[in-house]
């Protein structure tokens, strides 16, 4: 049980699971989220549909830095969640931590996003 203010983390992988540039789908106690390593090393946990029309994030393309949705290309910056193009959508994170060799995430009252269509 989490109290407010405190985040509850569950282990998602191993840290060497996810190497820069790469994204992945878990499933965080019943919630998929898309984990990605951006540039600079530190990683990232967000929604895993697209806002526009809810296509799977993971079959989109990362570069490190910017996720582009497979089907109609909108573009995220992850370490943000901000939209690139259009620029008035944003993608759900989830708190991350990285500690002892494994990738901690909370999922906990945060809601995928949706945006127009
Ligand atoms: S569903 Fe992702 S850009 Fe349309």
């Amino acid at each position: 049980m989490s109290e407010e203010g405190s985040p509850q983390f569950h282990e998602v992988c191993a840290a060497d699971e996810i190497w820069a540039g790469e994204m992945k789908e878990f499933t965080v106690a019943g919630t998929p989220v898309v984990l990605l390593r951006i540039d600079d090393e530190s990683v990232r946990a967000v929604q895993h549909i697209c806002p526009h029309q809810d296509h799977p994030l993971r079959e989109g393309d990362f570069d490190g830095c910017t996720l582009i949705c497979g089907a109609h290309l909108w573009e995220f910056d992850v370490s943000t969640g901000r939209s690139i193009n259009p620029d008035d959508a944003k993608l759900a994170m989830y708190p991350v931590e990285e500690r002892d060799g494994s990738i901690y995430v909370a999922i906990d009252g945060i809601k995928t996003f949706h945006s127009h269509a």
